[in-house]
């Protein structure tokens, strides 16, 4: 088939099918001309051979660092550990200065290796190939350490975290109220309850039962076809004492039969039955603008289950 003939991809269509391949999350960094650290996150990264030793990377034709990256002696590799998620933001967003306040050095050969991670990799760069909106940077790697720690993983434009996720679960115990961040494009459905007021679409889940539960209640009772996602939070009511576990889940066309959907950026924030909701919205709300999402709340040094009043204070 021609070129013109080709029938036209939708360019967010085809961005959210690729987003169905799990990967893990990097942070691609090298130095400017006037030997400023640079960077960005991409989850485009693969080993492409042993023997030499060479890795690829995909960069943006619209990256601010463009020049400096494909006119760069060299680039470093970090692959993020699962407690990283905020390092992965920050090198998301049009951060001024994204090493600002972050733990780095210098590698071997010359460009910044972030503390913590999972694994770097340091590189010079071996060739820029063309690839329509973007380049294919390929480095061959010099030196590189493999600090053992679990990598953050990506897919369906959300982080997730296996082994904190787990860990966070089996630290719940007991029953649980499973609730769902429940999204359809740019929308999220929410429940009314008493007085006008909304909270995410939830069902109690008795010990040890699987998550499957809340798929059957998004199916039966919101009426729509439901698809339950990674982990998205996990905190305690301090006031009930309930346990609260929050999955990212997808829901398919149709009319609710319960809620209503709320455009992301008009999100009810004055009129929700608890403030751990609120915190909830806002954060997906935040995270879908820089098209990406958080996984959840937990990591190693702050424990996977908050009261609300810890949450808050974030
Ligand atoms: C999880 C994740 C993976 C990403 N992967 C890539 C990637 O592989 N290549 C890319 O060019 N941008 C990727 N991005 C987008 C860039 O990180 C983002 O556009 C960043 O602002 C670019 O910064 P810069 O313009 O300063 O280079 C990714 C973003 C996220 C959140």
């Amino acid at each position: 088939m021609s070129e013109y003939l080709r029938p036209a991809v939708d360019p967010r269509a085809l961005r959210d099918a690729f987003g169905a391949f799990l990967t893990g999350v990097t942070v691609v960094t090298a130095h400017d001309a006037a030997g400023r650290p640079v960077g960005f996150t991409a989850n485009s990264f693969a080993s492409l051979s042993l023997e030499p030793p060479l890795l690829l990377v995909c960069l943006a034709r619209t990256s601010r660092n463009f020049h400096t990256l494909t006119n760069a002696a060299g680039f470093a590799v970090n692959v993020l550990a699962e407690h990283q998620k905020d390092i992965s933001n920050t090198f998301a967003r049009p951060v001024e200065d994204r090493f600002s306040g972050l733990d780095w050095q210098p590698g071997p050969h010359g460009s910044p290796i972030l503390g913590g991670v999972a694994a770097w990799f340091d590189c010079t760069l071996q060739e820029v190939v063309d690839g329509g909106d973007h380049v294919i940077l390929v480095g061959r790697i010099e030196s590189f350490e493999n600090g053992k720690a679990n990598g953050l993983g990506y897919a369906r434009g959300g982080y997730f975290a296996p082994a904190l996720a787990q860990k966070a679960v089996a630290a719940a115990g007991g029953d649980v109220t499973a609730g769902a961040v429940a999204i359809r494009r740019d929308e999220i459905l929410l429940v009314e309850k008493e007085e006008g007021r909304y909270a995410l679409p939830a069902c109690r889940l008795s010990a040890g039962a699987s998550p499957d539960r809340l798929q059957r209640y998004l199916t039966e009772t919101i009426g729509l076809p439901a698809a339950v996602g990674f982990l998205y939070s996990v905190y305690q009511d301090s006031r009930s004492g309930e346990q609260h576990i929050v999955y990212r889940c997808e829901l398919g066309h149709g009319e609710p039969r319960a809620g209503r959907f709320f455009p992301l950026d008009a999100l009810p924030l004055d009129r929700l039955t608890d403030s751990a909701t609120g915190d909830i919205l806002k954060r997906y709300a935040a995270e879908s603008r820089i098209g990406n999402f958080g996984m959840y709340v937990g990591n190693e040094e702050r424990g996977q289950v908050h009261a609300l009043a810890q949450e808050a204070t974030r």
